[in-house]
């Protein structure tokens, strides 16, 4: 569930192609998502998926006609335009893309999205040599020209026996897609690192030292840098977590692990925040086999790992380098004492005891401390909504 879509008017456009069917799911998934969505169809839209169906998962009229009455008579196609947030014509066809790309007007969703203001998220779904056709794709560079966005087809096996590029993406990556197109891409062509997750350290083969990170916090910051525009790297320890969509995620266990992937690279980035709890120490030696229980007492010598966050900020520059701290006490001066030392821009605290803990929930009370000494206790947010907090104060910043 992301609150990116709670309460917001999302116009579907569907036309007639045999991919129609997938844009039921398509609605399923925008109305789980808490949007208020209605539904314009084409003539030849209703012979492939019934409106009906439509109808009863949206919870409001759909239209398909010009001139139809009640709802939506007369000027109602306006009224829907002005109010939109955000519209998805999936699927579009070659008809469709070439009505829209001629300025042509003739039926209820091409005269609605003439009148459009919000973005417009174009899916084409067609037959793999009608969409390779040139007048398919000069259609659709006019469109992006004229500032729609165009979600190209996935390649595959379709409809028609032909393999190839034409088959509606899964609604999953559509709705991931309106997503970003609805986010300030103020982050644009940025390189930003994250990092996330515990880092763990071998004991032997079945046993390591580790802390209960979840990774949610990295994760949410990525996801949320990507959608911004911002071009994402994601160094990342053992979590249960997906992949961010369009993310480059980095897989690593240890701490030395996570310190080579950052230390690869850092030197292209932007912004890196680094969320990763990492372990501070890392047992001396690693037994090659498991570690049997033939003695009352053991000893494990633990050796220091490398503070890469201290490591990064002395060879820094201009980037904008954000740390975490995690205290269970004294918030205020750990905090800052850390952003002193590691030569940091911005330091995310929060306590990790009791209640209110960060670790593995989907909330987070953080405050944040900044180079210049300013200082700002945020409330008690989902993660989805302080990462952005985070990243506005970071461009906000890093602009400066
Ligand atoms: N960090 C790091 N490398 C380490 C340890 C920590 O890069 N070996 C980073 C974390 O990703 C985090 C920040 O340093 O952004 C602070 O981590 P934290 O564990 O709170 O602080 P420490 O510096 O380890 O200090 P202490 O454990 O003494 O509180």
């Amino acid at each position: 569930m992301t609150e990116m879509l709670e309460k917001k008017n999302i116009i579907m456009g569907i036309s007639g192609g045999i991919a129609a069917y997938k844009s039921v799911e398509l609605l399923r998934l925008l109305t789980k998502q808490g949007a208020d969505v209605r539904v314009l169809m084409t003539r030849n839209a209703c012979r492939f998926v019934g409106p009906l169906t439509l109808e009863a998962l949206s919870g409001k009229v759909v239209c398909t006609h010009l001139f139809q009455e009640g709802e939506n008579a007369s000027i109602g196609h306006i009224e829907w335009a002005k109010d939109a947030d955000a519209v998805i014509i999936a699927p579009a066809t070659a008809n469709i893309i070439g009505k829209m790309a001629g300025g042509i007007a003739d039926d209820a969703l091409t005269t609605f999205v003439l009148a459009v203001t919000a973005p417009i998220l174009i899916c084409p779904s067609m037959n793999t040599d009608m969409y390779q056709s040139p007048v398919v794709q000069r259609n659709l560079s006019l469109l992006e020209k004229d500032g729609h966005i165009i979600l190209r087809p996935d390649s595959g096996e379709l409809a028609c026996g032909v393999t190839g590029p034409g088959r509606l993406p899964d609604p999953e990556q559509i709705l991931e897609r309106l997503i970003k197109a609805m986010c300030p891409q103020d982050l644009s062509g940025k390189r930003v690192m994250v990092t996330a997750g515990p880092t763990q350290e071998p004991i032997d083969p079945v046993r390591f030292l580790s802390n209960p990170s979840s990774g949610k916090m990295g994760y949410a910051i990525a996801r949320a840098a990507q959608r911004r525009g911002a071009l994402v790297t994601l160094i990342s320890g053992l979590t249960s977590l997906q992949d961010p969509s369009d993310v480059k995620v980095i897989r690593i266990q240890t701490a030395a692990q996570m310190a080579s992937a950052v230390f690869e690279h850092f030197e292209e980035m932007d912004i890196i925040v680094k969320s990763a709890a990492v372990s501070d120490y890392r047992p001396e030696e690693r037994a090659g086999e498991k570690i049997k229980k033939d003695k009352n007492e053991m000893m494990l010598n633990l050796v220091r790992n490398q503070d890469i966050l201290a490591e990064i900020g002395q060879r820094k520059g201009d980037r904008f380098l954000v740390g975490f701290a995690a205290e269970t006490e004294a918030l205020d001066q750990n905090a800052t004492k850390k952003l002193r030392k590691k030569n940091l821009d911005m330091i995310v605290g929060n306590i990790v005891k009791g209640e209110d803990s960060a670790f593995g929930s989907d909330t987070n009370k953080v405050s944040l401390y900044y180079r210049d000494g300013n200082q700002e206790a945020l409330p008690m947010m989902d993660k989805e909504g302080l990462a952005n907090r985070l990243l506005d104060r970071i461009v906000e910043r890093s602009n400066k």
